[in-house]
């Protein structure tokens, strides 16, 4: 070893002791199975059975199958020394027959299936950590109106009861909801999303119901389960306005409001932003906010989880030329962004994912920091972080992802750099463990840092997963 690889080994940025590694997925993203056990359709069984919704007309009916191969799928998470895992329970499976009225019966089989799991990975020493809602909505209660109704939010913290009471002996850590702004703007608002609506109105309500909903099933948790922590996972947006212009920063304020005040404020501050409230004045009047919501809503977290993936550019939009859709939300479909007429995504040329998705870890540091400030003492965890590749099985059965190696560790060093500069984050999960369904996108964008062939259902380990195995060995990112 050359004494420049000595030196530059103890350069290694150390994580603190105890700092949780782990990695992420998602019960309709994996699982497959959708027939069995007693589960019924969610609203991402019939989107993606709509012609036209998602690329190819993928369907998430054997994903990963992973519902069959869960425990090959753990064996796999020990061997790479991950300690914890984030994964989501599907709805429909714990109570298959809910209406806007009635929870329906507990499914036994439902149940049986995350315990099993859970027992599973707390066997090969890997702390389990449960997102409530990653989607997959009963499609019955969104013939019931879905999350524009005060009932879906309701029946919710009923459903959230029941797991945390079957579970939470088990499960240290409940995150209730995972990225409201998709549920609400990409599935009432851009419609790109199940249940695949346009309608801003009813995208607005979402947002208030699913807010709603974390704060019940928040409430239901500490109930059946009060050793268990409470976590809620958002994707904030790092929002850089293109120019210091006046109007360049009120395009930043739109967006800002709409993706990150509009769910922080609510559940930190148990308001609603008054600027939002009044650029969305002629969508609709917010009296779908009771007396007593915010109440509920702003109870405390124990952690936020925050997702980061990609920066937010903004620019005023001036109607002299055709707006651009930089973010990829918008174009060729309605925008997600209400009252965002004067907004637009600005094109950059500089290095993207295979989702399009511009790459700077500055952003993520600034989030994390951005809720060390607002919320003082709030411990925070990175929920996800990852990018997607076209990745290949080469001919010596390897698959080289230098590009996702580079993601990661620019990003680490991100995470890295919040702590130091005061933001208490615990733990990082990296999205995703497996390939899988990447929602409109199908199977077309791969995610994992173990590689899925879809044909044979064969897992083969990427460089980036031996990657990250050597940094959870030694807590810390090798430089
Ligand atoms: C966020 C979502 O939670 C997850 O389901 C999705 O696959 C990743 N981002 C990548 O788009």
């Amino acid at each position: 070893m050359t004494t420049t690889q000595t030196a530059s080994s103890t350069d290694a940025l150390q994580f603190p002791a105890g700092f949780l590694w782990g990695s992420a997925t998602a019960s309709y993203q994996i699982e497959g199975a959708v027939n069995e056990g007693g589960r019924t359709p969610s609203i991402w069984d019939t989107f993606s059975h709509t012609p036209g919704r998602v690329e190819r007309g993928d369907t998430g009916d054997v994903a990963d199958d992973h519902y069959h191969r869960f425990r090959e799928d753990v064996a796999m998470m020990k061997r790479l020394g991950l300690t914890t895992y984030r994964f989501s329970v599907a709805w429909p499976r714990i109570t298959p027959q809910v209406t806007a009225d009635s929870l329906g019966p507990v499914n036994p089989e439902g149940i049986g299936f995350y315990s099993d799991l859970v027992d599973e990975l707390l066997a090969a020493g890997i702390s389990p950590s449960i997102t409530l809602y990653h989607w997959d909505l009963p499609q019955a209660l969104e013939d019931a109106g879905g999350w524009t109704s005060r009932t879906t939010a309701e029946r919710f913290g009923e459903y959230a009861e029941v797991v945390a009471a079957a579970l939470g002996d088990r499960v240290p850590l409940f995150i209730t909801l995972n990225e409201p702004w998709c549920s609400a703007y990409l599935g009432y608002a851009s419609g790109v999303h199940a249940p695949g609506r346009t309608d801003d109105a009813a995208a607005l309500s979402a947002v208030h119901h699913l807010n709603l909903a974390h704060g019940l099933a928040a409430a239901s948790i500490r109930r059946a389960s009060p050793s268990s922590r409470v976590a809620l996972t958002l994707n904030l947006a790092w929002v850089c306005p293109e120019t210091d212009s006046q109007q360049d920063a009120e395009a930043a304020r739109r967006v800002d409001g709409l993706q990150n005040r509009v769910f922080l404020d609510p559940v930190l501050r148990g308001s609603y932003p008054a600027d939002v409230q009044a650029d969305t004045a002629a969508v609709t009047d917010w009296s779908f906010v009771q007396p007593g919501d915010l109440e509920i809503i702003s109870a405390p977290l124990d952690v936020l989880g925050v997702n980061y993936y990609s920066p937010t550019r903004v620019r005023h939009w001036t109607r002299e030329r055709p707006k651009e859709h930089a973010d990829g939300h918008g174009e060729g479909h309605a925008s997600p962004w209400i009252a965002c007429e004067d907004v637009e995504f600005p094109f950059q040329h500089d290095r993207k994912t295979d989702m399009g998705w511009s790459i700077d870890p500055r952003g993520m540091t600034e989030l994390l920091l951005r809720i060390a400030r607002e919320a003082p003492g709030l411990e925070i965890m990175v929920t996800e972080n990852g990018a997607a590749f076209p990745d290949v099985v080469n001919e010596e059965g390897r698959v080289v992802d230098t590009d996702r190696i580079d993601y990661l560790k620019s990003h680490l060093a991100a995470v890295h750099e919040a702590i130091e500069g005061g933001a208490p984050v615990t733990g990082y999960y990296l999205w995703s463990l497996l390939d899988n369904f990447e929602w409109a996108w199908g199977y077309a964008k791969r995610f994992g840092i173990v590689h899925v062939d879809y044909d044979t259902q064969v897992r083969t380990p990427k460089d980036s997963a031996l990657f990250y195995a050597d940094v959870i060995r030694g807590n810390a990112l090798p430089s």
